[in-house]
């Protein structure tokens, strides 16, 4: 199995970024320990980061039939993009959403998230074990052949 993990704008800065909302860890941190748990399981691990949009979309749309699911945490676009909304529409694959910091805690333009209607599932607020959690669901999720 084959499992991509997205993170989105301004997650590259992870550790440096407001470390009291975001914590110290970095995004090589989180696609060491992800991958730490699927390669246990016998699954691969593709990870990416973009800043930009169209490149989110065009990956999102390439994943279709190629990976078993997306861990995709899009920052500020969870809250923005129509686009990003329809690409995950586009495709087979079954999105969990996760963020890092509990956007239902800060201000209410976090509150209300586009994508999350059309992902599978929403885990929010739990740092960064949040990406660890979803690539556990879906080890159990695939193995079990729920859809
Ligand atoms: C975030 C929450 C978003 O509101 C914010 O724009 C981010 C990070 C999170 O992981 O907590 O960039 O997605």
């Amino acid at each position: 199995g084959k499992i991509l993990l997205l993170n989105g704008p301004n997650l590259n800065r992870l550790g440096k970024r407001e470390p009291d909302i975001y914590g110290h860890e970095t995004v090589e941190d989180i696609v060491r320990m992800v991958e730490k748990t699927l390669s246990g399981n016998n699954y691969s691990l593709i990870a990416k980061q973009s800043n930009h949009e169209g490149q989110l979309i065009d990956w999102i749309h390439e994943a279709d039939d190629v990976v078993d699911g997306i861990i995709f945490n899009p920052g500020a676009y969870t809250h923005t993009s129509i686009a990003l909304r329809d690409a995950i529409s586009s495709i087979n694959v079954p999105v969990i959403e996760v963020h890092i910091s509990n956007v239902h805690a800060r201000e209410e333009f976090r509150h209300h998230s586009l994508l999350a209607p059309v992902c599978l599932g929403q885990i929010v607020g739990l740092g960064i074990h949040g990406y660890q959690l979803a690539a556990n669901y879906f080890l159990e999720f695939i193995e079990a052949g729920r859809e």
